[in-house]
């Protein structure tokens, strides 16, 4: 069997009966959401809340009952596939450009669970360009402000314009140095006018849903600090 599909499906166990489930969005937690799909059909009574129109439009194909916001005040769990995960359980996320939406339901989630591949796996971040949502308005001063704290911004494009978000937004992919703490970074960019969310995942991750050479599922949890 596939990594992808070993790690999303392991991730569908967390899920119980009446839980709201954040659900993510990408490749690897598509398992994970048809999992869901199949319980669900089986009896298992949850309501989902998408990270994004594709996990929606997935979701109600596969016939799991949808909430939003407006009704409802936490998340029980959220689940979801990341760029990047290093040993902390720090992330990159948003190569597939949901990551404003990802991480407004992984923060609000009690419990928040990322099923990685080992292609995910590294011991810093950073060789995957970061990606940082930004406002069309006035977007290439948002891209002069990020040059000047030390990123090399690329607008993603789709075709021969900019990728629009599901927000209405644009995407710059940044390179950063090697030395930065992605806390720091992380608040840095997001103190940026314009930029209303970049796709480092600092201190939400509780556990991380990977595989060993042989293909064995590994389970790597936060170690929790005094202050959390
Ligand atoms: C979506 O914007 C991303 O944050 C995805 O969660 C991330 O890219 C992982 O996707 P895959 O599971 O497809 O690699």
């Amino acid at each position: 069997m596939d990594e992808k599909q070993i790690v999303g499906e392991k991730a569908a166990e967390f899920v119980k009966d009446g839980m709201i489930v954040g659900l993510g969005t990408g490749s690897t937690v598509f398992y994970t959401i048809q999992k869901l799909g199949q319980l669900v059909k089986e009896g298992l009574t949850i309501k989902g809340i998408p990270t994004s129109f594709q996990t929606e439009k997935l979701a109600k194909e596969l016939g799991i009952p949808l909430t939003s916001f407006s009704e409802i005040e936490s998340i029980d769990i959220a689940i979801d596939g990341a760029d990047e995960v290093n040993p902390e359980l720090e992330l990159i996320k948003g190569g597939g450009g949901a990551l404003l939406r990802e991480k407004i339901i992984a923060k609000a989630a009690k419990t928040f669970i990322v099923v990685a591949d080992t292609s995910k796996r590294v011991e810093k971040l950073g060789a995957f360009r970061l990606p940082v949502e930004v406002i069309p308005f006035g977007f290439e001063m948002t891209e002069r402000h990020i040059i000047a704290i030390g990123l090399v911004p690329e607008i993603r494009l789709n075709g021969a314009t900019p990728f629009i978000t599901d927000n209405g937004n644009y995407i710059f992919d940044c390179h950063f140095p090697k030395h930065v703490q992605p806390e720091i970074l992380e608040q840095k960019l997001n103190m940026i006018p314009g930029v209303v969310e970049n796709g480092l995942f600092v201190g939400i991750t509780d556990l991380v849903i990977t595989v060993d050479r042989d293909k064995n599922v590994v389970m790597l949890r936060r170690l929790y600090h005094e202050a959390d």
